[in-house]
């Protein structure tokens, strides 16, 4: 398994159309994607169904979901099974965007069950964590990424969390073109590791994967990838052209 991993979270960006078309130029550049980086796309839910079949083929590259349901199925009109998304071939599944804790009250133990739930399908979860700006200006930010980890993932079997992909996202960073620096996000991803390491061991900490996430484009990646405790990157706006996730999935 490796830890080299990123991953385009399209959001709610695109048309199908416009989708489509970005899906084809990228299938176009695989020669252009390390091998070994796990590269992974997270479309908007409606396109990944057809998207699943385009990638038949494309082992290279996965699929990933932006949110999902804990229940498998059932009377939950809108919601995205997880079970659902297994039979459609995704790979991964992003929980805990902070996009998604704000606008839609997602706390600790919702986030819990999402992630069991698709751990359960065999999906790995991608879970986000990260402080707004008024957190890390009051100097209390590696608390608070802290407790968001502890108080959702440390109640995971040893194996389950060895599955994990964890996105360090500062809030303040994401979609505003001010990234953190490598510094401050390997410190982070550093006490991020260190912390499961002491609650499990050297070996799952060593497993999982720790990515950044938050204005990371093809000019900052090399830095940020260069650190230690970085495996790579969640990457919203520079993941909708091709030139640019390119360029971010051969910055290692
Ligand atoms: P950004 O988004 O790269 O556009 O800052 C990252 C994310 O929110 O996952």
């Amino acid at each position: 398994m490796t830890r080299k991993i990123v991953a385009g979270n399209w959001k709610m960006n695109l048309d199908y159309d416009e989708a489509k078309l970005l899906l084809k130029n990228l299938i176009a550049s695989k020669d252009q994607f390390p091998s070994d980086v796990e590269v992974v796309i997270c479309p908007s839910a409606p396109y990944i169904s057809a998207f699943a079949e385009v990638l038949r083929d494309q082992d290279w590259i996965s699929l990933g979901s932006q949110n999902n349901y804990f229940i498998d199925e059932g009377a939950f009109t809108g919601e995205i099974s997880p079970k659902q998304l297994k039979s459609l071939g995704v790979k991964f599944g992003i929980v805990g965007h902070s996009e998604r804790r704000d606008n839609f009250d997602e706390d600790y133990s919702m986030l819990s069950k999402k992630v069991k739930a698709l751990l359960k399908h065999n999906v790995r979860p991608i879970f986000c964590c990260g402080e707004q700006l008024q957190v890390r200006d009051s100097n209390v930010y590696k608390e608070f990424v802290m407790k968001q980890i502890q108080d959702s993932l440390f109640k995971l079997k040893p194996e389950e969390l060895a599955q994990l992909v964890i996105a360090y996202e500062p809030i303040w960073a994401i979609g505003t073109g001010k990234t953190a620096t490598a510094d401050q996000a390997q410190e982070i991803h550093h006490l991020i590791r260190s912390r499961i390491a002491s609650e499990y061991n050297d070996k799952i900490a060593n497993q999982v994967g720790i990515i950044y996430g938050g204005s990371c484009n093809a000019d900052n990646a090399k830095e940020l990838f260069s650190q230690k405790d970085i495996d790579g990157g969640l990457i919203g706006g520079a993941s909708l052209k091709t030139e640019s996730f390119t360029a971010i999935a051969n910055s290692f």
